[in-house]
């Protein structure tokens, strides 16, 4: 099934990128046809009858599925990058990750106000990410419709800092 196809294809690094950290390796599943094609259409799927506007892909590794997921949905893609590499006028936002931090930013007029906008990503782990995406599609006046992630390390408690968000993850750890 889809659980253990990718299971199959995500491994562990271990203290990567310092000690102590267990970092979730996709490549492997990047690199699977098979894998690939059921894990994106995994991540659209609980949206299907949503009518997403805009998937909005959270850069680095939100790129690689939200543009495909907004393929499936018939939805437009928005990145939202890490600071400084917008061309155009930003909203930007700062939060704290697993490891350091980091300002995100989207552009102004990327989503029409009122539009239904879904969030993908590869990793939910403290949810700092996930949270700073979730008041940015807001500031720009976009509808939350939901996030959707490959995988979920529930050890680190990102769901709490998202309440009122309809979280769906494909594997959760
Ligand atoms: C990783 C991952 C998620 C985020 C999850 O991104 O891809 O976006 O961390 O962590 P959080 O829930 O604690 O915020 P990262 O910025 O490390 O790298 P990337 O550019 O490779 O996506
Ligand atoms: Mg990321």
């Amino acid at each position: 099934d889809l659980i253990a196809l990718i299971d199959r294809h995500v491994r562990d690094i271990p203290d990567y990128p310092q000690p102590g950290v267990v970092f979730k390796d996709i490549t492997p599943l990047l690199g699977d046809h098979a894998a690939l094609t059921a894990t994106v259409r995994g991540l659209a799927d609980p949206f299907r009858d949503e009518r997403i506007d805009y998937v909005v892909g959270l850069e680095a590794r939100g790129f690689i599925f939200g543009t495909p997921v907004a393929l499936e949905l018939g939805a437009g893609f928005v990145p939202l990058r890490k600071a400084g590499k917008l061309p155009a006028r930003t909203l930007s936002q700062s939060y704290d990750l697993e490891y350091g931090t980091a300002t995100v930013e989207i552009h102004a007029d990327a989503i029409t106000p009122g539009s239904r906008v879904l969030i993908v990503d590869d990793v939910l782990a403290t949810g700092g990410t996930g949270h700073a995406a979730v008041e940015l599609v807001r500031r720009a006046g976009g509808n939350v419709v939901g996030l959707s992630v490959l995988m979920e390390l529930g050890f680190l408690k990102g769901r709490e800092r998202l309440p009122d968000v309809e979280l769906r993850a494909l594997i959760a750890l």
